[in-house]
């Protein structure tokens, strides 16, 4: 086992993501520093996976790179995802971690804390995520779903078109709003911060896309402060509470009783947001695509899909999917995960380490930045026979429960595990359910869309597809 060099830095300890590990910490780990200044950034930008793939051929599952700004460690592997992820003796910080990315817009949502106050709050916001709210939810879901969907048809780009259909669907169940001006401004606002925290320039100078992020923070920063306060007025004086995510937020206690104090509500909602969007948006686009690729479980979909709703009334207008009945669509489950190891909409994910670890013969010394990687864990022939092929059977209960259970990790896992997956699926299921009750899903033949890998994935021609009406 390679030795951790002496130097008495080391034993400093990381409070920030800003505090520099000495280079030669790293000495003992293989792996390269690329072209002076920049180190491997752009090489890693321009092709992330086959990024990975070259550097696990040449120095296998444990390497360092520099690329933006430091040097971080690649760790590869289930048995990385499971330590990294479920994380059992406290050692990785998810805050500094994401910290450099996403602390300036984005400041103390729940993937920028940890440990004991990260518990506390999760507990808090997972109040949201009841049943209860969900059926509510699941009602918007429809009624958006089915009218938009309704106005689709023929030759369109999906992307954009799932993107803003996803954006007024969160502005009704996220914050209660219905489509109109005010749920408008508020959209603008919140890409142009969604935007900026991964713009190359990282600070807010004249005319940026990080200054437009900064002003949209702001407005969103003073919208939610003064609806948070109006939301708990509201809560006090009537029975009728909000049963959007917002208004629940609003009025959710930690287990000392205490509301949570309103900048955090605020910090949160805006993070929450953040999260949803971009990750719906781009798995949906992948299973519609994968779909219209293997029409022959688009169509055993369809039937599953109008086994359970019945299938369209006497006038042809689909039905809804019942809150009920979520569970019951396995086949559609099934193909939405298939899509989300294939193109996983978080394809990486970093983390500091707070203490010395081991892992694959290293030690690997506290202040490291790590990544684990799902986008190459889902495609690993160990756990995956034929990796590049779509098959949704590799989800069955038998295949998922003989599988690493770190081996399919699109949502993460352990303490910072997604707090929206079930919101996800019932979206998605939601979509599917009205999509292809009434239309095939097509493409031009030999139609193969160029995909923008990082850092979420979304087909760089907005995916081109042809809804044909069923007959
Ligand atoms: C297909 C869609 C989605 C995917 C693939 C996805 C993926 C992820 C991943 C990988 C993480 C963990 C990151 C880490 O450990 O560092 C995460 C965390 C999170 N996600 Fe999602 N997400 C999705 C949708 C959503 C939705 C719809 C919501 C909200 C309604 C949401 C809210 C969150 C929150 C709040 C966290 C932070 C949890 C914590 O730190 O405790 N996500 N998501």
């Amino acid at each position: 086992m390679a030795t951790l060099p002496a130097h008495s830095a080391l034993a400093q300890q990381f409070t920030h993501w800003s505090q520099v590990l000495p280079k030669q910490a790293l000495d003992h780990i293989p792996g390269e520093a690329g072209a002076p200044l920049v180190g491997h950034t752009f090489t890693q930008l321009a092709d992330p996976h086959g990024f990975t793939r070259r550097m696990h051929a040449r120095y296998g599952k444990v390497y360092k790179v520099r690329s933006f700004g430091r040097w971080n460690v690649a760790l590869l592997g289930a048995e990385a995802n499971e330590l990294v992820l479920f994380d059992r003796n406290k050692v990785f910080s998810s805050e500094q971690g994401w910290g450099p990315v996403l602390d300036r817009l984005f400041p103390r949502g729940l993937m920028l804390i940890d440990f004991d106050h990260h518990r506390m709050d999760r507990r808090a916001l997972s109040i949201a995520f009841k049943p209860e709210p969900m059926r509510h939810y699941a009602g918007a879901l429809n009624r958006g779903i089915a009218a938009q969907v309704g106005d689709w048809g023929g030759a369109m780009k999906f992307y954009p078109a799932i993107k803003q259909l996803t954006l007024d669907l969160a502005a009704d169940s996220f914050i209660g709003l219905p489509f109109g001006p005010e749920a408008d401004r508020i959209n603008t606002a919140f890409v142009d911060m969604v935007q900026a925290s991964v713009a190359p320039i990282r600070r807010p100078l004249p005319f940026t896309q990080m200054r437009r992020g900064v002003k949209g923070r702001e407005f969103l920063v003073d919208y939610f402060t003064a609806e948070t306060l109006r939301r708990r007025k509201m809560a006090g004086e009537s029975d009728a509470d909000g049963q959007d995510m917002f208004s629940q937020f609003a009025v959710a206690t930690r287990e000392d009783g205490s509301l949570l104090p309103v900048d955090q509500v605020v910090d949160h909602m805006n993070f929450l947001m953040m999260a949803a969007h971009d990750t719906i948006t781009s798995s949906a686009t992948s299973l519609v695509w994968l779909l219209a690729q293997n029409p022959e479980w688009q169509e055993k979909l369809r039937e599953e899909i109008m086994a359970i709703t019945g299938g369209p009334d006497e006038t042809g207008t689909p039905r809804d999917l019942a809150y009920e009945d979520l569970g019951k669509l396995e086949l559609v489950e099934m193909a939405f995960k298939e899509s989300l190891r294939l193109i996983p909409p978080v394809p990486s994910t970093p983390r500091r380490a707070l203490k010395s670890f081991e892992y694959g013969g290293y030690t690997i010394p506290a202040g490291t930045a790590v990544g684990i990687n799902a986008a190459f864990v889902h495609m690993m022939e160990e756990h995956w026979e034929e990796p590049a092929r779509f098959d949704p059977t590799r989800f069955t209960a038998e295949a998922v429960k003989a599988r690493h259970k770190y081996a399919w990790v699109p949502f993460g896992g352990g303490a910072h595990m997604c707090l929206g997956l079930h919101f996800a699926y019932m979206q998605v299921k939601v979509l599917m359910t009205h999509l292809l009750q009434r239309y095939r899903i097509e493409t031009a033949e030999g139609y193969a869309p160029e995909w923008q890998a990082w850092p979420i994935p979304k087909p760089k021609d907005g995916l081109q597809i042809t809804l044909t009406p069923l007959d």
